[in-house]
């Protein structure tokens, strides 16, 4: 496992990802009871945009800079621009919350998090992170059988699965994790992220989807057509088991962020059916 985060935190995905998060959350928790959370790829919870790992490629530059920058950017990205100068109270950038942080930050009296990471180090920084928050839980555990065992059996919850695609076999773990998530709890919202390369990995991922959660919702951000499967031309967020309310948001952060690229990004929202 080489992957690290902290080379791409605040990057474009970053924001689709955690702006898509955060109204997730509110729309989830505007609603009565507690709300249970796995997060399956949690990393190490919060990055130093300074450091040396995040310095070494500079993607922030090109994802929350503009963002913060940008004062007339949509109204939904409001939560994350608040997240970021919460945790850099003398104004300047530098600090970028994780999924663990921002979810921490948000948790209410009854609601649990289990946070999942796999490495040593980002373990070790993820515990430092949760440890401000009741109700979250660092584990150093598989997040994709921590999510097909352990999502609760009733009320609501929530499962978020963020892998590094290191592997070939992500996609098929991501979609046995939601066939055993959902046949534990129909009224489980899952919510994968995936790199966008080529078409045809993203098309058969969808296939496969599909048996499973006919009304998933696709975030789908393009900073570029997807033609050249070596570079990550965008992302997406897939949500299983949606709830109202959801799509229009999500259709406004891909759209802003699809406006990054050069000129030739695209950026919606629909369902698998519709
Ligand atoms: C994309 S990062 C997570 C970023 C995080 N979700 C966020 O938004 O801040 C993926 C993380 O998953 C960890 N990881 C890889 N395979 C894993 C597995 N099977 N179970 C749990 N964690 C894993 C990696 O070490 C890495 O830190």
């Amino acid at each position: 496992m080489n992957y690290r985060h902290a080379f791409h935190a605040g990057n474009f995905a970053d924001l689709v990802k955690h702006a898509g998060l955060l109204t997730l959350l509110e729309l989830m928790m505007a609603r009565p009871g507690p709300l249970s959370i796995i997060d399956t790829h949690a990393g190490a919870g919060g990055y130093d945009l300074e450091g040396e790992l995040s310095r070494r490629t500079g993607e922030a530059a090109q994802g929350i800079f503009r963002l913060m920058a940008d004062e007339g950017a949509p109204g939904v990205f409001d939560g994350l621009k608040e997240a970021v100068r919460q945790g850099n109270p003398d104004g300047e950038v530098r600090f970028y919350p994780g999924s663990p942080s921002l979810i921490g930050g948000r948790l209410r009296a009854g609601d649990r998090y289990t946070a999942c990471e796999l490495r040593d180090d980002d373990k070790a920084l993820l515990e430092q992170t949760l440890q401000p928050f009741a109700g979250a839980r660092a584990l150093q555990a598989d997040g994709y059988s921590t999510a097909a065992d352990g999502v609760a059996a009733s009320g609501a919850a929530l499962v978020l699965v963020d892998p590094p695609f290191e592997r070939a076999d992500d996609y098929q773990r991501i979609v046995d994790t939601l066939a055993a998530v959902r046949r534990r709890n129909a009224r489980a919202v899952l919510a994968a992220w995936l790199p966008l390369k080529d078409l045809e990995t993203f098309d058969s991922f969808l296939r496969q989807v599909e048996p499973l959660a006919p009304d998933a919702l696709i975030g789908e951000c393009r900073l570029r057509p997807l033609d050249n499967p070596l570079k990550m031309n965008g992302c997406a967020l897939v949500i299983a088991g949606a709830p109202d309310g959801m799509d229009q948001p999500l259709g406004e952060i891909c759209a802003w962020v699809a406006g990054l690229g050069e000129g030739q990004g695209r950026g919606e929202a629909w369902r698998l059916n519709g």
